[in-house]
């Protein structure tokens, strides 16, 4: 939030009450979470968390048993990720969904003639052609490179190249927000990089980003504000120039409780003493692979 006050403005996305239970397994288990205007939030929390679960929320992608999502305020119920992108609400999902047999501008473009349905309907062309012209120039702006547009499937690029389509495609069409599970998992030190600066281009043109990551330097680095989530629920809210890596570290694993939250299992009920998956600093960072 830069233009506003903190607490005066309305968030611009919402999820308040959320839950999801798959039988006995509570994946969330109530949790709040407000996106600001211009805001990057991150979600961290060990696997198995529940961050996935709880983003595929926010998007639209599954339906919360109960709780609901706001945009600027309103309550809306998103039968599916379509209800979310009419309102300029893009997610990228853990796993890529692109159609590897198809080229790069086809997966750009996958479902958005449902989405630009209705009243562009009769222009059909017109609103094809236009559609293009502003998403090239949104990747332009975003300064987004992608290699071989037409033509070529997506499944002769590289991994790097697979996730940068992957994310220029929830990008280039997010004008409120746009969310990324794990964006950077399948990329090397210098892409992941070039995703976090990319991060932050898109903030500076307004659209609020909800991240997930688990490479916590990054987190600290990039995030206006960190939501620790554990065993499905929110252990802290922070803002990040608030809290330092090992203070992150000891929300995630729960050894340390944050203010005013439910209380959640403590860690020894785990087993575990380290976080899987967690990324401690820049080294473990480079060998991060599949994330
Ligand atoms: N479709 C599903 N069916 C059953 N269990 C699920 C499903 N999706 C997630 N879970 C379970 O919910 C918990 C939270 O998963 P997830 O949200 O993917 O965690 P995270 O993204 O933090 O690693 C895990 O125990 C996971 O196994
Ligand atoms: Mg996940």
């Amino acid at each position: 939030m830069r233009d506003q006050e903190p607490g005066v403005s309305t968030p611009i996305f919402e999820g308040r009450g959320l839950v999801k239970h798959y039988g006995s397994i509570h994946a969330v288990d109530g949790i709040d979470i407000a996106v600001g205007h211009g805001e990057i939030v991150a979600i961290v929390g060990d696997n198995g968390a529940g961050k996935s679960t709880l983003i595929k929320m926010l998007s639209g992608a599954i339906q919360p048993d109960r709780g609901e999502i706001r945009v600027e305020g309103v309550v809306h119920k998103l039968k599916g990720p379509n209800d979310a992108r009419s309102m300029g609400i893009e997610a990228l999902y853990q796993d890529l969904a692109l159609l590897p047999n198809l080229d790069v501008t086809t997966n750009l473009f996958l479902g958005r003639e449902e989405v630009c349905g209705g009243v562009l309907r009769p222009f059909g062309f017109m609103a094809r052609r236009r559609m293009r012209h502003d998403a090239v120039e949104r990747l332009d702006a975003l300064q987004i490179r992608i290699p071989r547009l037409w033509g070529t499937p997506v499944s002769s690029l590289s991994g790097g190249q697979r996730q940068s389509v992957a994310i220029a495609r929830a990008l280039v069409w997010a004008s409120k927000v746009v969310i990324l599970d794990e964006p950077t998992a399948a990329l090397g030190v210098a892409q992941a990089r070039a995703v976090l600066e990319l991060s932050q281009r898109i903030r500076d043109t307004g659209t609020s980003v909800v991240i997930i990551s688990h490479i916590l330097p990054h987190v600290l680095e990039l995030a206006d504000r960190v939501v620790v989530v554990r065993h499905g629920r929110k252990a802290a809210d922070l803002a990040a120039h608030e809290v330092t890596q090992d203070r992150l570290i000891a929300l995630i694993v729960g050894s340390e409780e944050g203010d005013g939250y439910a209380a959640a299992p403590a860690l020894g009920e785990q087993g575990e003493d380290e976080v899987p998956g967690v990324a401690f600093g820049r080294a473990a960072a480079a060998d991060l692979g599949e994330g």
